[in-house]
């Protein structure tokens, strides 16, 4: 094991709604686990060789256990089955250290957190520390139907100690309220931060609400691809320092045809959210369809998501 992964134990798996469930996962032995900052996820290193990332949910500062939360997915893509049909309480699991591409902006006048479904797992630490902070906030949360809403009672109770407000939208009653993203961001001081973390179309439509804001108060964290992965194949793939060249066939992202063929290669999430699978591009194009790199990034054709992206042209030079 490195030094870079910890072995942790589940020690409670909880129902938090009809189709969530948390996990608590504490270290083994004598280790301890490092302290995180609100927004931060750990990646799960599960049977098979599958890598997946999970917000932390609890408190980060001295935390003796991490908690994550897993929803049922009736398609999944192996994270979510395996830990629904699988984990059992006293079962161990090696984790990475914790990292935060979603961090909380700790002196904003007023934050407002949009969460669509299991979206809300990175935002309950964010609201735990800005009740320790004494600052304000609101949360907007979204779900098919109450149900299905997560940590309910526990959001009610930190919106009842903070100068907190909490708004709950569901999707199965014809009469409730529905969100408003125009009047959330029309009414935002400009001094206001908002975040949002949820589905693909929750995700978009913040985007497009939050167009002439200052772009450092608008935050989100993605969990599923907006774009499709490039899987017409019919290129090529040079590995500059393995030698081969491989044929990516139709069907096939470069990262499959990379782990058929015995290549090792980092990677998590396979969606192009992560970031694990960035790869140095030596010569070609690649068809960018990630949601990682800017758009810098994207036009120097430096560095690609292999997991995702494909090629324009015949063959791609990659530093593997
Ligand atoms: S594996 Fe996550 S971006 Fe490729």
């Amino acid at each position: 094991m490195t030094a870079d992964i910890i072995r942790t134990q589940i020690r409670q798996i909880r129902l938090e709604s009809e189709a969530t469930a948390s996990f608590e996962l504490w270290p083994v032995g004598e280790q301890y686990l490092p302290s995180f900052t609100p927004g931060a996820h750990i990646d799960i290193h599960l049977p098979g060789g599958l890598r997946r990332s999970y917000s932390l949910i609890n408190n980060g500062g001295e935390p003796r256990h991490y908690n994550i939360a897993v929803k049922k997915e009736l398609e999944s893509r192996g994270g979510s089955s395996w830990f629904h049909d699988n984990a059992r309480v006293g079962m161990t699991l090696d984790i990475s250290l914790p990292s935060n591409d979603f961090e909380l902006i700790e002196n904003a006048s007023h934050t407002i957190l949009i969460a669509g479904g299991i979206g809300i797992t990175p935002i309950i630490s964010m609201i735990s520390r800005l009740i320790e902070l004494g600052s304000s906030w609101e949360l907007h949360y979204c779900a098919r139907s109450f149900a299905h809403m997560a940590f309910r009672d526990e959001l009610r109770s930190l919106a009842n100690c903070g100068k907190g407000a909490i708004h709950l939208y569901v999707d199965n009653l014809a009469d409730h309220k529905r969100l408003d993203l125009s009047a959330i961001f029309g009414s935002a001081a400009s001094t206001a931060h908002l975040y949002c973390c949820g589905p693909a179309g929750m995700l978009e439509a913040f985007i497009a609400a939050a167009k002439g804001r200052q772009p450092d108060t608008v935050h989100y964290e993605r969990f599923a691809a907006a774009n499709a992965a490039a899987t017409d194949g019919g290129f090529e793939v040079k590995l500059a320092r393995d030698g081969r060249t491989l044929s990516v066939p139709e069907g096939k992202s470069i990262l499959d045809t990379l782990l058929d063929a015995g290549v090792d290669v980092p990677y998590a999430c396979s969606q192009g959210i992560c970031g694990s699978c960035v790869t140095t591009v030596l010569d070609g194009i690649p068809d960018h369809r990630d949601e990682c790199l800017s758009d810098e990034q994207r036009e120097a054709n430096k560095s690609m998501m292999i997991c995702c992206s494909g090629s324009r042209s015949k063959t791609l030079t990659l530093d593997l």
